[in-house]
């Protein structure tokens, strides 16, 4: 395979070719979804839910995230691997965020960083590219202010807030981004960001008219149940499957019918 970089994804979006981009967190998902052919590979910081059971993203730590980035890394043949850069880690100060991103790259090999926000963390995000780390940038929905927005409803759909987005978007691409997540915002707006940037704008929950699109893999394999937006496409039930191949091992356990002559030595 010809890996994949930032700059390939960068051409994808200049010849009109959508990119492909799901999570995981660990070396058997990695695999799977490397040698499936999806461009690029997030260790998103939902790990917090997904991996941990935490409600929201923020107790997520750099240690966790840069034990789930190596464990993705090991596997992966092709795919980009972007990390987030976890609630806590890059909000304070630009030395600080640099000191992050470079834990993230040295310890656990992944070749860029995703990290939520737009003016707010200017600086910080011109500190940590000059160190030559390419950073992702997330703007609309961003879990990790949950508890100033109180919901995870749909983003910008009032003017100032869609006005500041569009800026924002803007700032990081000038900044020197590779490209830009955006969740969960109105379709119409995410398209108009889309056609105003040079740089890929891969969306969730953000309509049609962008760049690419990312998903969470274990909601789009249907193994996690609980969680319904409009915008998941699930591809698999494997909550269902799963539980009934629990219960069938279960039942061939309590009944002797496993391991049967041919399971034994
Ligand atoms: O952490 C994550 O999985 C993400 C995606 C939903 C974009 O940031
Ligand atoms: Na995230």
């Amino acid at each position: 395979y010809k890996r994949i970089t930032v700059k390939s994804l960068v051409d994808m979006k200049a010849r009109g070719e959508k990119i492909s981009m799901l999570t995981a967190y660990d070396y058997t998902m990695a695999k799977i979804v490397d040698g499936s052919g999806v461009d690029v590979i997030l260790v998103g910081d939902s790990a917090s839910n997904v991996m941990a059971g935490h409600e929201t993203t923020l107790p997520i730590t750099l240690d966790q995230m840069i034990y789930h980035a190596s464990s993705v890394v090991r596997a992966i043949e092709r795919s980009l691997v972007v990390v987030d850069l976890p609630f806590g880690t890059y909000q304070s100060d630009p030395k600080e965020a640099l000191r992050s991103a470079i834990r993230i790259m040295k310890e656990s090999g992944g070749h860029a960083v995703k990290m939520e926000g737009g003016k707010e963390i200017k600086e910080s995000i011109k500190r940590i590219l000059n160190a030559g780390i390419p950073v992702m940038g997330h703007l609309g929905l961003t879990p990790q202010s949950i508890y100033k927005f109180g919901t995870y409803t749909v983003r910008a759909k009032e003017e100032q807030e869609a006005l500041q987005l569009k800026e924002d978007a803007l700032m990081l691409e000038r900044a020197g981004c590779f490209a830009i997540v955006l969740e969960k915002i109105p379709a119409k707006l995410a398209e108009e960001v889309a056609k105003s940037v040079s740089i890929p704008i891969i969306g969730i929950g953000a309509g049609n008219g962008v760049d690419g699109q990312v998903l969470v893999t274990h909601d789009m394999i249907g193994m996690t149940h609980e969680f319904n937006p409009r915008f998941l496409r699930r591809y698999m039930n494997l909550y269902e499957d799963m539980t009934k191949a629990c219960s069938q091992y279960k039942d061939d356990v309590k009944s002797g019918d496993f391991p049967s002559d041919n399971e034994q030595y």
